[in-house]
């Protein structure tokens, strides 16, 4: 028999727990389609004494993960604890120098630390997979680095936090404003430990910057992300979005350009019958382009006990046949650091302001476009109140310096009656 790919699993929250269970239930098919049994050796945890819905007292028990990641029976460490930095970074490091791969589901890890730990990696001939960490359940990782590697990709682009895309569809469809589904997004335990991850929009962006890794064989940059979150977002936006045919996405877009990378996560207005505006509760989803193969769109649960060690368990099995693809899909080496850019792309733009209705007021904002080169698509004015009138415009394309140029001018005009809010239309 050939020998066991032997696992050190740091970390049984409801991930860890779920690969335990996957390791259990389908051992036999695991050894045929990995041509080699894949066990576990020994396990981590902040709690002992827990029921998980398996005996952890089958597996060796280390109080330190790193302890665990140097044991001599483990050939993989799993990473499943999460954070930037402290133990899970310790623990990969200590993988790393004691010549083991890591598989991991943690994004702020790589996000921040993925380009040091590639290359640590590298230099011990060690690869760290982390297909869990993007999209939960979604293969998207695989599909960049295997099924589209012939491919120049041309755009990245994802719905890659369940909890923010529940917070819009929810308020759109039950009417609720942002506040009222936080606190039931918070009572049915969607919130992240620190919601500002989520709702801040922090989490899709390190899902994107690792994306963006892989796609374009750049350097892993978060903090060239233009970062928005979802918590300005109001009912009156989703409403009027809707009824002009748009749906709000908290949306990541990742592009090489030829100034730069392009990375944003912001909210944005996708056509509603597009596949991005059709997605909803917690589902993820992921577009990628490639100049062969045209668009791909790959859906699926992006984060839960089953789909998160669903893609665990393939990183597991790719290492237990021998496939060993570099970190980041090309040599961490190789990857290439280029400028953060924004707004190299331009867009149509949603604009929603309150105008005082007197004479002049509109023909004001109007000029205030005209002057900075922007071009009006569509208006609509609704809803007077006594003394001010709603306004809805949508621009023709323009670049976010154009627009921001408009809306100072429009602020020197005296005729607003609120700050402007300002949506990015994507063309998904
Ligand atoms: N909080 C994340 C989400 C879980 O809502 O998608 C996976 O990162």
């Amino acid at each position: 028999m050939s020998e066991p790919l032997r696992l050190g699993i740091a970390g049984l929250g409801t991930v860890g727990s779920g690969v335990v269970k996957i390791v259990e239930k389908h051992a036999e098919m695991l050894e045929r389609r990995a041509g080699r049994p894949i066990t576990i050796s020994a396990v981590s945890a902040r709690t002992r004494d827990k029921d998980r819905g398996f005996d952890v007292n089958a597996y060796a028990w280390e109080d330190d993960p790193v302890v665990l990641a140097r044991r001599d029976d483990v050939d993989v460490l799993v990473e499943l604890m999460g954070g930037s930095d402290g133990p899970a970074k310790a623990a990969t490091e200590a993988a790393i120098a004691a010549g083991k791969d890591v598989v991991t589901a943690n994004k702020a890890m790589l996000a921040i630390n993925g380009q040091a730990l590639a290359e640590a990696a590298e230099a011990n001939d060690r690869v760290i997979r982390f297909e869990a960490a993007v999209a939960g359940g979604i293969p998207v990782v695989k599909a960049l680095t295997e099924g589209l590697a012939g491919n120049e990709i041309t755009r990245v682009m994802g719905v890659m936090n369940g909890t923010c895309n529940y917070i819009l569809t929810r308020m759109e469809h039950a009417g609720l404003t942002y506040d009222e589904v936080f606190e039931e997004a918070a009572k049915l335990g969607y919130l992240e430990a620190d919601p500002t991850l989520d709702v801040g929009g922090i989490d899709a962006g390190h899902k994107l910057a690792l994306l963006a890794a892989v796609a374009f064989g750049t350097k892993v940059d978060f903090d060239g992300i233009k970062l928005e979150g979802i918590e300005r977002i109001s009912i009156e936006d989703i409403e009027q979005a809707a009824d002009m045919g748009y749906r709000i996405k908290l949306l990541g877009v990742a592009r090489l350009t030829g100034e730069g990378l392009e990375q944003r996560m912001t909210p944005c207005l996708v056509p509603a019958d597009s596949p991005i505006g059709q997605l909803e509760n917690a589902t993820n989803m992921v577009v990628l382009e490639g100049d062969a193969v045209g668009q791909i769109v790959l859906r699926g649960a992006g984060a839960g006990e089953g789909p998160t060690a669903s893609a665990v368990m393939s990183d597991v099995i790719d290492l237990a046949r021998g496939a060993r693809v570099h970190t980041f899909g090309q040599s961490a080496a190789g990857l290439v650091a280029v400028p953060a850019v924004q707004s190299v792309t331009p867009a149509p733009y949603y604009l929603r302001m309150e105008l005082l209705d007197e004479p002049g007021a509109l023909a004001k904002i109007a000029a205030a476009l005209g002057n900075s080169g922007i071009s009006i698509d569509r208006m609509r004015q609704y809803g007077h109140t006594a003394t001010t009138a709603p306004v809805l415009i949508v621009t023709h394309k323009t670049t976010r310096p154009e627009l921001d140029d408009a809306l100072d001018a429009m602020a020197a005009t005296g005729v607003l009656a609120s700050e402007p809010v300002s949506i990015r239309i994507e063309d998904v």
